[in-house]
């Protein structure tokens, strides 16, 4: 086994905090155990909350290349794992077939050379199992992928080797830190779920979310990024068709911020709710939230007890 990267979850913790990743306790045990345990993770939630970016991040925190295998749908094995260069070698048969008429033994060495490294187009996942050097797998938005796609993955991810007929068997020379995201638009595999360290990974608490805007708008005022964190707090628990996540928190702070605001009024909420808010019905649940907000803070300061 190869020797563990970090020695406590504080470790983690820390560390992605320097590379500017806020996490909290449960998304740095887990990015720990995957490290001691040598297993993929697979991290689940709504859009937006930081599942690729922890990949990033964990990379960047490691000094490890990434590699990112972008799933959709159609997403085949001479995308994800290897393909033969067929151009190449056929430009390789031609100018074989230019020198005099070749006899069969010329025809041996010809397929021996044409099926050789020099003609194999290595794709992310080959990429990431036959690397040197240190390096995070990323297999983005997996649940994009059709149950085929989904099993070669698995295959792969069980015993990190892959078989090319012609090549033979290549064997990892290191098991990378391998990170597969979903949005969960439809249930993987139980298999491939049990193949893997589950983190769910949600949107964050108003701490979190503010420490977020704090490190990611470093212009922004400590009470602006405040009110921004509870606001947007306040509209997801709303029934919304599709709540603000992290990047349009963030998309909101920057516009503030740009728009010399100090302090968020009903006037401001209403001009730039669209930045968090994409649905017509949702901006105006959420208007009627902030004003019915607004107006419940006025009664209590009316009726505040006058010491
Ligand atoms: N915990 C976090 N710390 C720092 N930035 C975050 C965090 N969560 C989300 N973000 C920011 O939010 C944006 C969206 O994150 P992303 O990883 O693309 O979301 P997802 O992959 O879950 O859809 C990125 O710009 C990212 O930097
Ligand atoms: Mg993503």
């Amino acid at each position: 086994m190869a020797e563990p990267r970090f020695d406590s979850v504080p470790e983690v913790r820390e560390g992605l905090k320097k590379v500017d990743y806020l996490s909290d306790e449960g998304i740095a045990g887990i990015v720990y155990l995957a490290d001691r345990l040598q297993k993929p993770i697979l991290v689940e939630g709504p859009a937006g909350t930081g599942k690729t970016q922890l990949a990033k991040s964990v990379a960047e925190m490691m000094g490890a290349r990434l590699i990112r295998l972008q799933c959709y749908e159609g997403l085949d094995e001479s995308k994800a794992l290897y393909e033969w260069n067929y151009k190449k070698q056929l430009l390789r048969i031609q100018a074989a077939g230019k020198q005099d008429d070749s006899g069969s033994d010329e025809w041996d060495a010809l397929s021996g050379d044409i099926f050789s490294d020099d003609f194999l187009l290595t794709r992310p996942l080959l990429e990431a199992i036959t690397a040197d050097d240190p390096v995070v797998l990323l297999i983005d938005e997996v649940d994009r992928v059709e149950v085929e796609t989904e099993a070669l993955l698995l295959e792969i991810l069980s015993d990190y080797t892959v078989s090319i007929p012609e090549l033979g068997t290549i064997e990892a020379k290191q098991i990378p830190m391998v990170f597969l995201t979903s949005n969960n638009t439809r249930e993987l595999s139980e298999a491939l779920k049990r193949r893997c360290l589950y983190l769910h990974v949600d949107y964050p608490d108003l701490e979190r979310e503010k420490e977020i805007v704090l490190t990611k708008v470093p212009d922004i005022t400590e009470s602006l990024a405040d009110q921004v964190a509870r606001i947007v707090r306040s509209i997801r628990n709303l029934e919304l068709k599709k709540s603000p996540s992290v990047s349009e928190t963030l998309d909101w702070a920057r516009t503030l911020l740009l728009l010399g605001v100090n302090q968020i009024d009903a006037e401001t909420a209403r001009s730039t709710i669209n930045i968090l808010l994409k649905y017509q019905s949702d901006i105006t649940k959420a208007l009627r939230e902030l004003e019915d907000a607004k107006s419940d803070m006025a009664k209590d300061t009316v009726a505040a007890p006058s010491s």
